[in-house]
């Protein structure tokens, strides 16, 4: 196989795509656990939380899915670890082009790595500003340009990453982190624009908050965590946290080939916490 640079790698080559290819109206009756087979995908922060869930389901769903995770060890069966740091120009390229020499391509990427960052302006420091948005916004660009040779010649390429009801929602001591994600909203409909004529779908997922250990972990900073989970449960219209499956589900959809008419698109997960406005429960 000739790798977009022009190397043989000497498996099969790929067919080039030129457009997003169509789903048939035969085709759309289908909600086949197999509807991802014969694709392969990446997703970034895959070893914990909505990543873990997400690459469960991409790879219940036929794909061949590459973890690529700063630990990619102890992966369940079916998901296969590339040890990565998307703050490094060069892992990222190491492991893009492993995973596309261990698979013969790659059709989705799920840019999904993240971390937390609290408090105001004022709490966060230069390294802590620098640290986040290096993870969240630029390891979504580094993932995405290595990539995308590879995803231009997929007949159902598809970019998903995960941002966050941060990111068109003011919450509370989340300065830095909201500044991240609203990056990654930017960035969507950009990267979307960008790459609609190489038949590259981009979109995002906006989560509300998520029982993850993203969260289990920053709530352990709160004197008193089980109060700060009760408020982040009642703050959501459902009454609850959304589960990394729910956000999987959607990440999912988005990859599928079932939405190859949807791209620059923003999809919220967050029980209705951005456009619901609920009375307050009587006491
Ligand atoms: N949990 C929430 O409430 C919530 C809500 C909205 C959006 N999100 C976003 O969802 C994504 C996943 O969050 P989660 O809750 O599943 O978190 P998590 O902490 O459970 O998982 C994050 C994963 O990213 C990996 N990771 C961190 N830094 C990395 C790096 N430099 N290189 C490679 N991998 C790295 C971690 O090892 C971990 O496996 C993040 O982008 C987060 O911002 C989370």
């Amino acid at each position: 196989m000739t790798d977009p640079s022009g190397t043989d790698t000497g498996s099969d080559i790929r067919t080039a795509a030129t457009s997003t290819a169509a789903i048939s109206t035969t085709d759309a009756g289908t909600t086949a656990p197999g509807e991802l087979a014969g694709l392969t995908a990446i997703v970034t922060g895959g070893a914990s939380g909505i990543g873990l869930a997400t690459s469960r389901l991409l790879a219940a769903r036929g794909a061949r899915v590459a973890v690529l995770d700063l630990n990619a060890d102890g992966l369940p069966e079916g998901l296969t670890g590339f040890t990565t740091d998307v703050t490094s120009r060069e892992s990222v390229d190491a492991a893009v082009a492993a995973v596309a020499e261990w698979a013969g391509g790659i059709d989705i990427v799920i840019n999904n790595a993240g971390v937390s960052a609290i408090g105001t302006v004022e709490a966060n420091g230069d390294d802590d500003w620098r640290r986040v948005l290096d993870i969240n916004v630029i390891g979504v660009a580094r993932v995405s340009a290595a990539a995308l040779p590879w995803l231009r010649r997929s007949a159902h390429a598809a970019i998903v990453n995960t941002c966050s009801v941060a990111a068109s929602n003011g919450i509370p001591d989340r300065a830095l982190y909201s500044a991240s994600k609203g990056a990654v909203l930017a960035l969507t409909y950009g990267m979307a624009v960008d790459h609609v004529r190489d038949g590259v779908r981009v979109n995002c997922v906006r989560p509300g908050t998520v029982d993850t250990p993203f969260v289990s972990n920053y709530l352990k900073r709160y004197d008193d965590p089980a109060a700060e989970r009760a408020a982040l449960d009642a703050r959501q219209p459902t009454g609850r946290m959304v589960t990394p499956e729910e956000v999987a589900h959607a990440i999912a959809y988005l990859a599928s080939p079932f939405a190859s008419s949807t791209t620059g698109t923003a999809l919220d997960v967050d029980g209705g916490l951005t456009t619901l406005r609920i009375r307050p429960l009587a006491t």
